[in-house]
């Protein structure tokens, strides 16, 4: 169970393209999340400073949908494939081999679409000297867990502690996700269940016990790190999602980016076949990669402001805390962040 939370444009995007009927029932309409720290908390009414709410809903259900659409219309799609290489990209087509089923094919399109997220073959494609990119990491992990337990609150907790990040989420009413930030590279059964539990409730809750437990379902480990690709088109071939950008999880923009970037490129290419102008799908590069940096500097502001960094002074901790004080008591702060936080000064 992935990323889950959906900014209000991707909802439209998914309405846009008939693909929401599912979204619209079961998805969980948030209007506000809870930021706690210093053993004081307070919300932050998102929906009331913006005007639009984010939407829980789990990206596997996304993929479920999007798969159930392609095949109601009597679309290919192909899931045994293998060995996939990108020959040739050229001005006016690409070409790509692949092994589908156990036969071995080759494909021959107008234009590709390299939507095979951070570890796959399209960004390869691009020749190494029309590439660029920039990438770090940050000095820790969140160890997730997805739980068979009620969740504390209806909205997202994002607890900040001296112990480090905690964030609670939430998949239906009976179902929680949780999150602890971990060092980077701590093994994934370090913890048992039973130490997980208790240090969610020390950050979450102070330790109060009120942290509703249940059976741990699912455990992952994602390492927190950024990656931009400069060059995002060459000549039929487009980067999207992840294939392009990766950013830390803490503002959750990773699936709402890819989104953005999928709606661009359709835009860009039904343009095309409609009137055979290509300016969109030249423009697609500028407009993805303006967004993506927009997407990266929210999110490295979140994970700044959520983390604490391994030998971080006292006096960064405090500057840290005072950033989150800024939020509570500037009304200013609080929509600038919110704006941000739903994607709406998104370019
Ligand atoms: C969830 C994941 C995130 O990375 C985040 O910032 C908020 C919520 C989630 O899995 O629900």
């Amino acid at each position: 169970m992935r990323a889950g939370l959906l900014e209000w444009s991707t909802v439209e995007a998914f309405r846009a393209a008939g693909v929401a009927h599912r979204l619209d029932r079961h998805g969980m309409v948030h209007d506000g999340m809870e930021l706690r720290h210093d053993g004081a908390a307070f919300r932050l009414a998102f929906s009331e400073l913006t005007g639009v709410p984010m939407v829980v809903y789990g990206q596997q259900e996304i993929v479920k949908d999007l798969i159930g659409a392609r095949l109601e219309s009597q679309g290919e799609i192909h899931f045994g494939v293998t060995d996939v290489r990108i020959c040739q990209v050229g001005v006016d087509g690409s070409l790509v081999q692949c092994t589908l089923d156990g036969i071995p094919v080759e494909i021959s399109c107008e234009f590709l679409a390299g939507c095979d997220g951070h570890h796959g073959v399209s960004r390869a494609a691009i020749p190494a000297q029309r590439r660029s990119s920039h990438q770090w990491a940050y000095p820790f992990a969140w160890l997730g867990v997805l739980a068979k337990a009620p969740p504390l609150s209806p909205e997202l907790i994002y607890a900040v502690t001296d112990r480090g990040f905690a964030l609670q989420s939430m998949r239906s009413p009976d179902v929680s996700r949780l999150y602890l930030q971990v060092p980077p590279n701590e093994p994934i059964h370090l913890r048992s269940d039973e130490e997980i539990w208790h240090e969610l409730d020390l950050r979450l809750t102070g330790g109060t016990g009120k942290l509703p437990t249940g059976t741990i379902t699912e455990r992952v480990l994602v390492g927190l790190r950024a990656h931009v690709e400069e060059h995002m088109q060459y000549r039929t071939l487009f980067l999207l999602g992840d294939a392009a950008h990766i950013v830390p999880p803490s503002a959750a923009k990773g699936l709402n980016m890819a989104v953005a970037d999928a709606r661009l490129l359709a835009e860009g290419l039904d343009h095309w076949y409609r009137s055979g102008r290509r300016d969109l799908l030249d423009g697609y590069q500028s407009h993805s990669l303006r967004r993506a940096w927009h997407g990266q500097e929210f999110s490295e502001f979140m994970t700044s402001l959520l983390h604490v960094s391994p030998g971080e002074s006292a006096a960064q901790r405090r500057m840290r805390r005072a950033r989150l004080d800024l939020l509570r008591r500037s009304s200013t702060a609080a929509t600038a962040f919110a704006e941000q936080y739903v994607g709406l000064s998104r370019p």
